[in-house]
């Protein structure tokens, strides 16, 4: 797929880097990071390397009715239980090395007042309208009772126990009153109807213009392209964006007192908050940083509709902030073969996988299996632990560590000056910077499986080079061949730098170079930058082999 910065100017530019919002009411687990989190801070992170100036924001996704429904199950205050997810979410992102320039929060002051300008816009736009519609009411509970409250069968697959909003079980979604046997999801009883005035996004009066814009737009995938332009010839609803409930963002208008805008309303809408806080612009200034910026929104593949048509629906009828010009969409990832789920605990969450295994494990393994398409991946975990063993450890940690052993042990931890340079080390000179150009041109286009794929293949010629050069029958040729390895060692700490934060650091720092490997850029790892007399420090082997025991700790809590 042709990304625009993959041309040229990449530095000049500014990216804005956005990943779905994971919802207030669970912990992370390893489908977020596959398709959400992780292909964003590769992304971001290379072009950190490359000079480029980018922002990479999320936020905690806090309002709504199924979020609102699990506070109050816990007694809780909803604006308290979701504070407690923000923190965990914060925690266990950067202990993946997620990093995000503000990890901010639907619920904060600042979305507040960007939310409640988009509808007052919209509105003086003539894109809302209003309506009186039926909704179930409880009259044990005295509540109105949105989306989730109710529970009953589904009118298309006749699927028991589904909640009022959308079926799981066909995947269709339902609007208020068409669910069949409805029944409160606090109290069981039957609810009765009940009018209310509510608000419509008028979706549909924007057709044309987002058909437009998906057809004109290169840099969105063809593959969900297609889909969503089949579903706009099906023809667009507008959408109710009303709750009768007391947790959300409160619709600024006197006579819709009590009365929130729906989750889906407000929640994309902190990419732009979230984006101008960490760039510290707000009011025009934050205009012309959004529309100056390429703007990247990474999603999986279940909330297609909501970034392809109601997101710029939105920012269309608003007219202030400019539209996506990717939004990288990946497929689900199964677990063992099985589809993750939250209800049958079918699921690891980040927590309990960094109990047991290094995070730079998970990047790598999710950064290896994960394409950039909306086909599923599939996590085994057995072949989780091959792939470490044979790649990781086999592979990257074996060349590294062969390499600086040698300066240990034959040259008292001091570079070796480089004799007379042979053929091979010039073939290795150019294979270094071809791994380099192609590595760096498959992240600009998104495939950061066959980006590290490539830097895997590299480093096999890495280890094919110190096979050949044989240092430990001590030639002539050794100190070339150390000063060589140590090199592309470097090299390849800066190609992987992306995909494992934590190690090439670690490799870097062995390499004997203080301060962060960031500082140093991505176009020099394809010189040699280990000078000769650089003094390396202690080498530790960079990974471990993934034992059956730690497998099976992981195992128990599957399911
Ligand atoms: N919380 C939503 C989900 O998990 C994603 C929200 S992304 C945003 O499906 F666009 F709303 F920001
Ligand atoms: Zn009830």
């Amino acid at each position: 797929m042709p990304f625009e910065h993959q041309v040229d100017g990449l530095n000049e530019r500014s990216y804005i880097i956005t990943a779905a919002l994971p919802y207030a009411y669970d912990d992370l687990h390893l489908g977020h990071i596959a398709s959400t989190h992780l292909p964003p801070d590769i992304l971001y992170r290379y072009l950190k390397l490359k000079g480029a100036r980018a922002t990479q924001v999320c936020a905690s996704d806090d309002f709504g009715t199924p979020i609102l429904i699990a506070a109050e199950k816990e007694g809780k205050d909803p604006r308290d239980y979701v504070g407690r997810w923000n923190t965990r979410f914060k925690e266990d992102l950067e202990r993946l090395g997620i990093v995000y320039d503000i990890f901010d929060r639907t619920s904060s002051a600042e979305n507040v007042e960007m939310v409640q300008s988009f509808f007052t816009r919209l509105r003086e736009n003539g894109h809302i309208s209003e309506s009186e519609i039926g909704q179930f009411y409880c009259e044990y509970d005295k509540k109105f009772l949105p989306d989730r409250y109710v529970r009953g069968k589904c009118p298309y697959c006749s699927a028991e126990d589904q909640y009022s909003d959308g079926c799981e079980n066909c995947g269709r979604t339902l609007q208020p009153g068409q669910i069949l046997d409805p029944r409160c999801s606090i109290c069981g009883r039957p609810p009765v109807m009940k009018t209310s005035s509510h608000y419509f996004f008028r979706l549909s009066t924007f057709s044309k213009r987002l058909e437009e814009w998906l057809n004109g737009n290169e840099g969105l995938q063809a593959d969900a392209k297609n889909y969503v332009l089949n579903w706009i010839r099906d023809g667009l609803q507008d959408w109710d964006i009303t709750r009768d409930i007391p947790w959300g963002v409160p619709i600024p208008l006197k006579e819709a007192e009590g009365k929130v805008l729906y989750g889906w309303f407000d929640n994309h809408l902190c990419y732009i908050t979230a984006a101008l806080k960490a760039a510290g612009k707000r009011g025009d200034a934050g205009v012309e940083f959004w529309n100056g910026s390429a703007i990247y929104h990474f999603i999986g593949k279940d909330i297609v509709y909501h970034h392809y048509l109601f997101l710029p629906g939105m920012r269309l009828g608003d007219g202030r902030y400019k539209l996506p010009d990717y939004i990288p969409t990946r497929g689900h990832l199964l677990l063992n073969g099985r589809k993750i789920s939250r209800s049958r605990r079918w699921m690891i969450t980040v927590r309990d996988f960094l109990e047991v295994f290094p995070p730079d494990y998970l990047r790598f393994y999710l950064a290896r299996i994960v394409p950039f398409s909306q086909a599923d991946a599939n996590f085994d975990l057995k072949e989780f632990g091959e792939k470490i063993n044979n790649e990781l450890v086999a592979s990257i940690g074996n060349f590294a560590y062969r390499a600086l052993s040698f300066v240990s042990s034959r040259h008292s931890g001091v570079v070796p000056e480089p004799g007379v340079v042979g053929t091979q080390e010039e073939a290795m000179k150019s294979e270094l910077g071809l791994a380099v150009a192609e590595t760096g041109q498959l992240i600009e286009s998104g495939h950061f499986d066959r980006a590290i794929k490539r830097v895997l293949d590299f480093s096999g010629r890495c280890n094919q080079y110190f096979q050949h050069k044989a240092p430990w029958e001590n030639t002539t040729e050794e100190p070339t061949s150390i000063f060589y390895s140590c090199n592309l060692a470097a090299g390849l700490a800066t190609m992987l730098s992306p995909f494992l934060p934590f190690s090439s650091q670690a490799l870097w720092h062995q390499l004997g170079f203080d301060g962060p490997l960031e500082e140093k850029g991505w176009d020099g790892a394809s010189t040699l930058r280990v000078e000769p007399g650089q003094r390396v420090t202690e080498p530790k082997p960079l990974f471990k082999r993934v034992e059956a025991d730690d497998l099976a700790k992981v195992n128990v809590n599957l399911g």
